[in-house]
């Protein structure tokens, strides 16, 4: 009687497991693995989640052949018997529990401290968050600095992490971490990130923290790609950054560094944010505001951002951008002008 009731519930836990299993592991809910990291990170979810559906699968089975094997008979109506604790039943779901739950900390302890390992030949990568964009910049390269974050794949990077304005948070759902970026008055305060990227590709930078209007639009791109390519991609942005370049490649430089796509449509530039009017208007815009000349109109609109609101939008533009150094501002105005010409 009593061994019939022990197989009865193994078979049911051994049945509700393999549902619960085939659920976890048929339906694909994570994202690509993408980063060394990301691959302890998912080492961690599935011994939790193994962990788990040992759990469930016990507490169901337990529940389902209680509500069976004992259920009332719909005309009875008597107490049912007084029942006694058990004492060695509540020490082993006390004991396993608390096993279970030190082995959890300890694989994830041992997994973070594994990500947080830095070999001495990493690439660094300062990356700064503000409304709404971001941009990265590789110190020791010729501060190169761009919208787009390239990375070598299976080399260890190192991000440093500054914000201008509020709080924002970096997240590559293929690489596994997610990291804040914190306005800091000291440099050395910031926050850091150890990503090994290990698989080509493409994939978007996300932020994860509210940070205003366009938060939902604070996305990026971070390409992976072979050590040749993206030596390639460095000589390549340094040529269009540097002396060598016209003021129009600095301009547009200035404008993907600081994120103006971010929030704003420009086709020089191909960008399509809809937080801010379009500078494609740039021209019709300023004959409307009537505030000087268009370059004039475009440095005000800059340097003073609530000095003319275009109609229908809000004033939610940062007032940082009237700190760039006096060369890049005035390459950026000379791109936009420029750019709002041709486009008509
Ligand atoms: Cu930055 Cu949300």
């Amino acid at each position: 009687m009593r061994r019939g009731a022990i197989v009865q519930l193994v078979v049911l836990a051994a049945l509700i497991s393999a549902a619960v299993t085939a659920i976890a592991v048929f339906i694909p809910w994570l994202p690509v693995q993408a980063s060394e990291q990301r691959e302890r990170i998912d080492f961690v979810f599935w011994f939790t989640t193994a962990i788990c559906i040992f759990i469930f699968a016990v507490v169901a089975s337990v529940s389902v052949y209680a509500g069976v094997k004992f259920r009332a008979k719909p005309d009875d109506d008597s107490d049912g018997k007084p029942t006694h604790g058990h004492t060695r039943l509540e020490i082993i779901w006390t004991v396993v529990p608390l096993v279970l739950v030190i082995a959890i900390s300890v694989v994830s302890a041992v997994a973070l401290a594994q990500n947080e390992r830095l070999p001495s030949n990493h690439l660094k990568v300062d990356v700064t968050a503000q409304q709404f964009a971001w941009s990265f910049s590789y110190p020791g390269r010729g501060d190169l600095s761009t919208g787009e974050l390239h990375l070598p794949v299976d080399v260890p990077v190192e991000f440093r992490f500054e914000a201008r304005d509020v709080l924002h948070s970096f997240w590559v759902p293929q690489f596994g971490q997610k990291q804040d970026a914190v306005p800091v008055a000291e440099r050395k305060n910031r926050t850091r990130l150890v990503v090994t990227p290990t698989r080509v590709g493409t994939y978007p930078i996300i932020c994860t923290e509210l940070c205003g209007l366009g938060h939902a639009l604070m996305r990026a791109n971070v390409v992976v790609e072979r050590p040749a390519a993206f030596r390639r991609w460095m000589r390549e942005r340094r040529g269009a950054q540097g002396g060598g370049g016209t003021a129009r490649l600095a301009g547009r430089a200035v404008y993907e560094q600081n994120g103006c796509g971010g929030c704003h449509v420009f086709g020089p530039a191909g960008s399509a944010g809809r937080v801010g009017p379009s500078l494609d208007r740039l021209e019709a815009e300023a004959r409307r505001a009537n505030r000087g000349s268009l370059a004039a109109f475009t440095r005000e609109s800059i340097v003073n951002v609530g000095a003319y609101i275009e109609p229908g939008y809000q004033n939610v533009m940062p007032n940082t951008f009237g700190q760039l150094p006096k060369d890049q501002l005035d390459a950026l105005v000379d791109y936009l002008v420029q750019g709002a010409r041709k486009g008509g």
